[in-house]
């Protein structure tokens, strides 16, 4: 009987500690939270710096960044007026692409999050809360992480059709190896992220 009682009692260390590890690797992907919007500004902390490919700068340079200001142009309004739209960058019909995550609910968002900074990076990686922690952002890129666990995308050419399309303005399609060339920010091979400030400054 007491020996019994004794496996009983391992048996049930056992299983509460193998629910801790469980719980443990469980709450690695957030999968039961939604990823949110959280803006350029987010992405923009970690990704500005020039040896790692600069990808804020980048885009900042591409016209992806002008998007929603473009809604005001002449150009813009003249297309709008044909279609009896009196604001542009106010209307479903143009804000679905010239923005981010246009037509989602309001709580995909984050207060950080600003529409008026156009096709941002989560229009094409996709809603980033889940993905812009360091440890993340390092462990899928080592690998150890899934980024589709985090929701995080590395685009194709069906993300650029979601806009680059024949209802998008001008008709253009994406001629996938050009256009991803004209927006390319790519990480320069061997860039290792803090290797330049871990290294003893020149001369000592
Ligand atoms: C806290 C810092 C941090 C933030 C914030 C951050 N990243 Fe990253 N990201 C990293 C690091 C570190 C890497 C690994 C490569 C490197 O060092 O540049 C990385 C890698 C990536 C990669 C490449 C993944 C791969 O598999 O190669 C993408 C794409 C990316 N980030 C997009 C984003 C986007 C979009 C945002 C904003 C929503 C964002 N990141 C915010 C730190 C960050
Ligand atoms: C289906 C996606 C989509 C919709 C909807 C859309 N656009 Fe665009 N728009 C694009 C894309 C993609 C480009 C870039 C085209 C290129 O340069 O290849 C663009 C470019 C533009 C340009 C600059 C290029 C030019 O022709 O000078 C203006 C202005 C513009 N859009 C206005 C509008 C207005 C106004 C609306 C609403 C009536 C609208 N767009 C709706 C996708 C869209
Ligand atoms: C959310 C909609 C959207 C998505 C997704 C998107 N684009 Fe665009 N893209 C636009 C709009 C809108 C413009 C025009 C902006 C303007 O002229 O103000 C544009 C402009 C461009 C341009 C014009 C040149 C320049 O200087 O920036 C290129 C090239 C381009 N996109 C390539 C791509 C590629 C490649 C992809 C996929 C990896 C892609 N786009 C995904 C909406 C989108
Ligand atoms: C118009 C779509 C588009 C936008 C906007 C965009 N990206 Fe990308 N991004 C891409 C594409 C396409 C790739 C290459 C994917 C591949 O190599 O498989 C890429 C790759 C990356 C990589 C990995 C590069 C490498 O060498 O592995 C990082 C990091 C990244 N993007 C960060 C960002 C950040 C940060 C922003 C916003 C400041 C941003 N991207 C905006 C389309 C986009």
């Amino acid at each position: 009987m007491k020996s019994f009682r004794a496996v009983l009692m391992v048996g049930a260390a056992l299983v509460a500690w193998s629910g801790f590890a469980h719980a443990q690797a469980a709450a690695t992907p957030p999968a039961a939270t939604p990823p949110m919007y959280a803006g350029v500004k987010r992405c923009k902390t970690c990704h500005n710096v020039e040896k790692g490919g600069g990808q804020f700068a980048k885009w900042t340079e591409s016209k992806h960044s002008k998007a929603f200001a473009t809604l005001a142009s002449p150009k813009a309004l003249e297309i709008a007026k044909e279609k009896g739209i009196a604001d542009p960058q106010k209307a479903d019909e143009c804000l679905a692409c010239h923005v981010t995550g246009h037509g989602e609910a309001a709580d995909k968002f984050k207060e950080s999050f600003v529409a008026a900074d156009g096709v941002g990076c989560e229009s094409c990686h996709g809603a980033g809360s889940n993905y812009l922690k360091k440890s993340v952002m390092q462990g899928v890129r080592d690998k150890k992480m899934k980024a589709e666990d985090y929701g995080l995308m590395m685009p194709t050419e069906k993300t650029c059709a979601k806009c680059h399309n024949e209802k998008g303005t001008g008709g253009k399609f994406v001629d996938w190896k050009a256009d991803s060339t004209k927006i390319d920010h790519s990480i320069p091979a061997g860039y290792v992220r803090g290797a330049e400030a871990a290294a003893p400054p020149a001369g000592e």
